[in-house]
């Protein structure tokens, strides 16, 4: 009978999706040691400092600490981990060192697109018209990052160097916004296909078709979900051939859903597998006349809050295995 297929299929899916977790690391033990080296060495090229960091972490982290290197986005791994303490200094040149140092140590293959500025989050001129922007001040709608590409973004990571205005990363598990689902809504979500459209970051409208979910045994459950509206193209995620009622259902439980947040503390870093966690953001705890006037003025050394951000693929290793290698490849 397809109705008890059907309840098997949603159990066994909302149980793969409720195991997915998060992992907080204090790296408070470190705090001296990354700062007595900054404080000798912060005169030296940006590539040679992080290559100085990288060993650094490697040299002094604890075997715990470094475990989840290779674990963020695997089925039996973790969905997120949160660093708390890395450095405690308020400078834009070492938090952005530590960003690429821990970006490197997590296999997060940085992507610059030509359209859009990524690196640093700030209040940028104009920030008052486009709300929903990372380098605006409004509140920003549970997503996963650049779903319109045609390049998959595994991870998603941001270091905060400065926060006055305490607004931290958000980021929401899947699990807690499909648990008003019934059976059947699971089984549409689990085959249906949306078209995802670009926003405001991009110049001119990109689109890709995706599956809502997808599944390997590597990966387990991966989704893509984005429920922002775009102020001029509308709803960035839409059904493409039915289910569109499936993520109507969802959006409509957004506000009430079960959320996690990151700290904003200086010295955080915060990598997200972007296919198994939705991010957001509360609007930033700053007046629009305050957001106007600041985004005018300031500077990485001025500007209330000032975040690094990498995002793209994971970098994939590859065994040295002869027999792999055919005699006509010499
Ligand atoms: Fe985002």
């Amino acid at each position: 009978m397809p109705d008890i297929d059907l309840t098997k299929e949603a159990s066994y899916f909302r149980e793969k999706i409720s195991k997915e977790k998060t992992i907080t690391l204090d790296f408070g033990y470190l705090t001296g040691v990354v700062e007595s080296w900054w404080n000798k060495n912060n005169h030296q090229e940006t590539h040679i400092l992080k290559t100085q960091l990288v060993n650094l972490f490697l040299t002094y982290l604890r075997a715990e600490d470094t475990f989840y290197f290779d674990k963020v986005g695997l089925a039996n791994g973790c969905a997120a981990v949160c660093i708390k303490n890395v450095f405690s200094l308020d400078s834009p040149k070492l938090a952005l060192t530590v960003h690429e140092a821990l970006a490197d140590l997590f296999h997060l293959t940085d992507i610059k697109y030509e359209y859009e500025e990524h690196k640093a989050l700030y209040l940028k001129p104009f920030a008052e018209k486009y709300r929903e922007w990372g380098n605006g001040h409004g509140d920003i709608t549970p997503h996963s990052d650049d779903l319109y590409e045609n390049l998959n973004v595994d991870y998603l990571a941001l270091t905060v160097c400065r926060d006055i205005t305490k607004t931290p990363t958000a980021y929401y598990f899947p699990c807690d916004l499909l648990c008003d689902l019934n059976d059947e809504e699971m089984h549409e979500l689990l085959t249906m296909q949306a078209t995802f459209i670009s926003g405001k970051n991009v110049s001119g409208l990109k689109k890709r078709v995706r599956h809502v979910v997808k599944f390997s045994e590597l990966y387990g459950f991966n989704f893509s979900l984005d429920f922002r509206i775009d102020s001029e193209n509308g709803e960035r995620m839409r059904a493409t051939d039915g289910g569109q009622h499936v993520l109507d259902k969802i959006r409509a439980g957004l506000p009430n859903a079960r959320c996690h947040v990151s700290t904003a503390e200086t010295g955080t870093f915060l990598i997200v597998a972007n296919h198994k966690i939705l991010h957001a953001r509360p609007m930033l705890n700053i007046d629009a006349s305050e957001a106007r006037e600041q985004a005018h003025t300031s500077t990485f050394n001025t500007t209330p809050r000032l975040l690094f951000r990498s995002k793209g693929p994971r970098k994939h290793y590859f065994p040295l295995d002869e027999t792999t290698y055919t005699r006509e490849a010499h």
